[in-house]
């Protein structure tokens, strides 16, 4: 397993920590196909690699713009830097793929998914999404407050 779910911050608002918990278990999904292709490398492994890492991007476009439809709905007011950082993560992942589909070297996701993402993710959670929570529940937002 990559990541515990006791290692992922709670926000104050219940959907998302469940899409945050659904995300981790895709996550976990995946380094356990990478750790697979890493030690048995063939087409059938690294098809499953491809179709789990479809199936996270999906999830994840979902999992940003119910954030996001929820932001502009009470009208947040750092609702561009929030999805400013979901666009630079949808990018990385869509980048970290590409080089792995032209290099075929595991390397590539495994650094990934032990290094930056796990990194970024949990700083996300304690930063954009647990302010936007906050918001959401309470209408309070730090850029309101003087
Ligand atoms: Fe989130
Ligand atoms: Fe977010």
């Amino acid at each position: 397993m990559l990541l515990d779910k006791n290692e992922l911050p709670l926000v104050s608002m219940e959907f998302m920590n469940e899409v945050h918990f659904e995300d981790l278990a895709i996550i976990n999904e995946l380094y356990e196909l990478v750790i697979k292709y890493e030690n048995e490398k063939n087409i059938d492994n690294e098809n499953k690699i491809n179709k789990k890492y479809m199936q996270w991007y999906n999830h994840t476009v979902k999992h940003f713009e119910g954030e996001e439809i929820e932001m502009l709905e009470k009208g947040f007011p750092p609702y561009h830097i929030h999805k400013a950082e979901h666009e630079n993560s949808l990018n990385l992942m869509n980048q970290v793929f590409k080089q792995w589909q032209e290099t075929k070297d595991i390397q590539i996701l495994k650094q990934y998914l032990t290094g930056e993402l796990p990194k970024w993710l949990i700083n996300h959670i304690q930063t954009m999404d647990t302010v936007t929570a906050m918001f959401l529940k309470t209408g309070l937002s730090p850029c309101s407050a003087h």
